[in-house]
């Protein structure tokens, strides 16, 4: 019997290793032959070590499991072999109808967690590699150009955050002539509460070494890199190994199956600061420098690695390419709404009680999200605020829950959709710390290059303490707005500029939570 026990990151930290050690005993000492498989996640993350056994109805799903649930666990799989229903407490039927999974629409996801992270065979035979088959035909028939104008079509914007059109970053590094161009993958995930780019890179590596594969076609780069952060060294385990077998397999090298097509890929780690997932910073790192924001222009599609014509973009945009090479642009545009087209890789997480990763077509409810899929708050008690969009994006009130998850219907709210990080919070937290937190985090992490950052972030903690100490309120929350202004309008990058985006909303929608500091009158 095949028995699959998640390898990636979540579920090891849940005791995923420990699980597979006694499954493996155990069905040896009770004569059963399991294979064991150690797959991705399937992003259920509440239900890690989520363990499934192969049936001939399919795969049926067991979590979470603890070791001592191992033993009971075997013996209903000896005694019951396929009827499973009501007969181990564990038991949650098939896994695909899980509702949380069921209900979702995964396309850049779809292999997540069905396949083994380290199988190459395994990736072909659930489709891996046709979108790179239609890309080398498309060179055949309509050079770059044919390549570029699916990504153009397919609606793909930037999944780092910044959302801009993928097809069109891709267009400016195809015009821009040069001896040598770069593709750069940036893994440098560090929002709070995002986990997106590890899932997809520990779940299905190869997606991502396909879609950059496919960026290097359409541009004309026979390098790449991967900047991945130094805090995921099971990614880093795993996508080092694939790399190793896509070369070995003719899919990475001089002579890409036979089509006389080069492209070369490795791994970088970075060394954990925060800025240095901002693409220029990144870029410096890359190169050996410390991680300081260049100013923009020149944009790195023409002048980026090594001053050379450079694609940088996020794990999820590429690894959404093979799917959009693979079905046509038209198919992944039929998702969504508006202009966010496609789909988004949610991630749940905070005070949450069933935190993981729902992949779904823009315009799907913030409220849907947290309350039908995240099933409400951990704790129990009432959420209060919700933060989209990593520590610089804004804290959304009750009232903006309904809001389509969309890039132009958040930024009508002043909020961010970003990476697609969804936090928590329930009615026991005090969102003025949380004003404050926001820039000290932004006084910690800047790379202090301008300084409405490296100056006003100081400031805005210390403006933020005397309000919160009752210290001329009323002057100092507008020295407070003032500050906001100068950051969001005079910073050179995001950092800065975004950091008012959390604390502004704090003034405008938890004021209660200020304003009892601020007057003391409660
Ligand atoms: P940006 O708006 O300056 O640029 C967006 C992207 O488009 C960049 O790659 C830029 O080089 C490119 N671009 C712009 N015009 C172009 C043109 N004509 N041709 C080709 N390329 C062009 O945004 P930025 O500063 O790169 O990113 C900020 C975003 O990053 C924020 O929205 C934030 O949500 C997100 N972010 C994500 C984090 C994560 O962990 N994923 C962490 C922190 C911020
Ligand atoms: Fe550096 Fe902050 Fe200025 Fe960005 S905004 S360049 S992080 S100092």
């Amino acid at each position: 019997v095949k028995i699959y026990i998640p390898c990636d990151t979540t579920a090891l930290a849940m005791g995923a290793d420990e699980v597979a050690k006694t499954v493996e005993f155990q069905s040896r000492e009770a004569g059963l032959s399991a294979d064991i498989i150690r797959n991705g996640s399937r992003g259920l993350f509440y239900l890690e070590p989520l363990v499934e056994v192969a049936t001939a109805r399919g795969r049926i799903a067991f979590g979470p499991v603890e070791p001592e649930d191992v033993p009971g666990l075997i013996e209903t799989l000896m005694e019951h072999g396929d009827v499973f229903e009501g007969k181990h407490p564990l038991y949650l039927g098939l896994t695909e109808e899980i509702p949380y999974l069921a209900r979702q629409q995964r396309l850049t996801f779809a292999r997540a967690g069905i396949i083994d992270p380290f199988s190459i065979a395994d990736y072909q035979a659930h489709d891996g590699f046709e979108g790179l088959k239609r890309a080398l035909a498309l060179i055949d028939s309509a050079g770059p150009q044919g390549i570029v104008d699916e990504v153009k079509n397919s609606g793909l914007r930037g999944r780092g955050g910044a959302a801009f059109p993928t097809g069109i970053k891709w267009q400016t590094v195809l015009d821009t002539p040069a001896e040598q161009k770069y593709i750069v993958c940036n893994a440098d995930e560090g929002d709070s509460g995002t986990f997106a780019d590890r899932l997809l890179m520990e779940a299905d590596p190869f997606t991502l070494i396909e879609g950059m594969i496919i960026a290097g076609l359409a541009v004309g780069a026979n390098q790449g890199y991967i900047y991945l952060r130094s805090e995921y060294p099971q990614a880093d385990k795993i996508l080092n190994q694939a790399i190793k077998t896509a070369y070995a397999q003719g899919y990475l090298g001089k002579n890409i199956q036979g089509s006389g097509q080069h492209f070369d890929l490795e791994v970088r780690l970075g060394a954990g600061a925060y800025i240095c997932g901002e693409e220029t910073s990144l870029l410096e790192s890359l190169e050996g420098k410390r991680g300081l924001v260049r100013a923009k222009p020149p944009l790195p599609a023409i002048e980026g690695l090594f001053g050379l014509p450079t694609i940088v973009n996020n794990v999820i945009s590429l690894a959404s390419v093979p799917v959009i090479l693979a079905k046509g642009g038209d198919y992944y545009r039929d998702y969504g709404m508006g202009r966010s087209r496609g789909t988004l890789p949610v991630q749940l997480a905070g005070n949450i009680k069933q935190g993981g990763l729902v992949e779904l077509a823009f315009g799907e409810t913030l409220h849907n999200l947290v309350f039908d899929f995240g099933g409400g708050t951990f704790s129990g008690k009432p959420a209060k605020a919700i933060q989209v969009g990593g520590p610089l994006g804004a804290y959304l009130p009750q009232a903006q829950w309904h809001t389509p998850l969309d890039y132009e219907a958040f930024a009508a709210n002043n909020a961010v959709l970003g990476h697609g990080g969804v936090v928590v919070f329930d009615t026991s937290v005090d969102m003025a710390k949380q004003a404050r937190f926001a820039m000290e985090f932004c006084k910690i992490e800047s790379c202090g290059k301008c300084t409405p950052c490296r100056i006003g972030s100081v400031r805005g903690v210390e403006v933020i303490d005397k309000i919160i100490s009752h210290d001329n309120q009323e002057q100092n929350l507008e020295l407070l707005n003032d500050l906001c202004d100068t950051m969001e309008l005079g910073s050179l990058c995001a950092m800065g500029g975004m950091t008012p985006y959390p604390v502004r909303s704090v003034i405008e929608h938890f004021s209660g939570d200020l304003l009892k500091t601020v007057t003391g009158n409660e």
